[in-house]
């Protein structure tokens, strides 16, 4: 089927959504309006002096720790109930939508547990190295924050990220469908430096990194890419790793899958081989159509995705809009980015924001002038080793509908005439 042939299909047999608050909104085009002007209270508009100048506002003393705005009560991390039997082995999703820039705020980080979130006392917490090393060592946290330290800014995806949308779209939402994934500036030690100071034996071409909550995480990690560039980190965003991520301790394999990030890091054993642990055998491989398996895929191929419009952001005004989203790859930095409003025939290059770092979340935008039409968003990733986002038809033909890990796809975005956003699969 054609994509235009295709398009049509979609909308003729779609039902919008109903009781959206979005209903009519678009036909008001032309006026920008900052926020949704329909809520707002006039006797706090001009020429009135709103309510907050007319008395003293909270104390210094009053929020030790900072939160958000109230009004902004609706950007939290969301789990989707019938996915997890339980919700300590479970997963919740970044609101990518509700974010702007590159750095996802600590309180919004998805998280991912195979057994609840590890309550660790620091100062009863080692890190042990054993194993094909010269001298075994068991390391305090204060031992490790007087080695040389660094920080850098990584993107984290889950390599279940958008696995549910590989026979179809499924999740009608840019947070349930995308936020398996976060970029935060980690703050630790170079694994590489900690090798070194137990002392690699010749022998020595296995990790076995292992975490001190109830699951035992553990997963086999190459000596190459152990003293390339992973960290041993214990503060993000520049204070202390968050309980959720690995309190007080935690693995950083930049642009490796999530699961390799092994969190409440207590153990480190050196070997000559892969363990084949439960995580790289029965989990985190990918099923083919021939009914082989693809194993150890750790890299995350480019992959990029438009926050805003999407189901949670409608389009509010013809004319005017901006059009943005993220892109990464855990192949290095991300060369391009291309957005299509015709679900993929023709393309445009979105602007690239600074910093344009390695194995990080990408900035873009493309400054949109909608029409009030129908139209299929797009965007597509290229690192800078010239790989390109394939098409879901792309990716299928080439693994199949088995998979759960690694679905990169390019992400289509039905925008309506009502200016409603809807997650649909074109190709
Ligand atoms: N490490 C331990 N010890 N236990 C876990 O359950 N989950 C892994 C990884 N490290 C996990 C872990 C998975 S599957 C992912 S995707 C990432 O941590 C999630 O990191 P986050 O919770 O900071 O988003
Ligand atoms: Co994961």
């Amino acid at each position: 089927m054609t994509r235009d042939r295709k398009l049509s299909a979609i909308l003729s047999r779609r039902t919008f959504l109903s009781g959206s608050a979005m209903a009519g909104a678009a036909a008001s085009g032309g006026i920008l309006h900052a926020g949704r002007a329909a809520a707002a209270n006039p006797e706090n508009l001009p020429p009135h002096v709103p309510e907050w100048s007319q008395y003293l506002g909270a104390g210094v003393e009053d929020a030790p720790y900072g939160s958000p705005s109230q009004y902004e009560a609706e950007v939290v991390r969301r789990n989707v109930r019938w996915l997890t039997a339980t919700t300590e082995s479970s997963v919740n999703f970044t609101p990518l939508h509700a974010l702007d820039g590159i750095v996802t705020p600590n309180g919004l980080c998805f998280e991912r547990h195979h057994a609840g979130v590890a309550d660790i006392d620091p100062s009863d917490h080692r890190l042990m190295i054993h194993g094909l090393v010269e001298r075994p060592l068991i390391f305090t946290m204060e031992d490790l924050k007087r080695f040389p330290r660094m920080s850098r800014f990584y993107f984290l995806e889950c390599a279940a990220n958008g696995g549910m949308e590989w026979r179809g779209a499924q999740l009608n939402s840019c947070q349930f469908a995308h936020g398996m994934v976060h970029c935060v500036q980690y703050s630790g030690v170079s694994l590489a430096t900690i090798l070194n100071h137990a002392g690699l034996k010749p022998n020595a071409k296995w990790l076995l990194p292992e975490g001190a909550d109830a699951s035992g995480m553990t997963r086999s990690i190459p000596i190459e890419k152990a003293l390339e560039d992973c960290m041993i980190a214990f503060a993000m965003n520049g204070e202390a790793l968050r309980p959720e991520q690995g309190y007080p301790l935690r693995l950083v394999v930049p642009g490796f899958e999530g699961n390799m990030w092994v969190k409440w890091l207590r153990r480190i054993e050196v070997g000559d081989m892969p363990w084949h642990t439960r995580e790289e055998t029965s989990k985190y491989t990918d099923l083919l159509s021939d009914g082989t398996a693809r194993r150890f895929t750790w890299v995350m191929d480019a992959k990029s995705v438009i926050t805003n419009p999407c189901p949670e952001n409608p389009v509010q005004h013809k004319g005017a809009n901006v059009l943005t989203g993220l892109a990464w790859s855990g192949r290095g930095r991300i060369a391009r980015v291309d957005v299509s409003l015709d679900g993929g025939k023709n393309w445009v290059p979105a602007r690239l924001e600074e910093p344009v770092l390695p194995m990080c979340l990408t900035r873009f935008y493309y400054d949109w002038q909608w029409n009030g039409e129908s139209v299929l968003l797009e965007s597509r990733a290229m690192d800078e080793t010239g790989y390109v986002q394939p098409t879901i038809e792309a990716l299928r033909n080439q693994r199949g509908t088995n998979s759960i890990y690694h679905n990169n796809r390019i992400q289509t975005w039905l925008v309506n005439p009502s200016g409603e956003v809807e997650n649909v699969q074109v190709s």
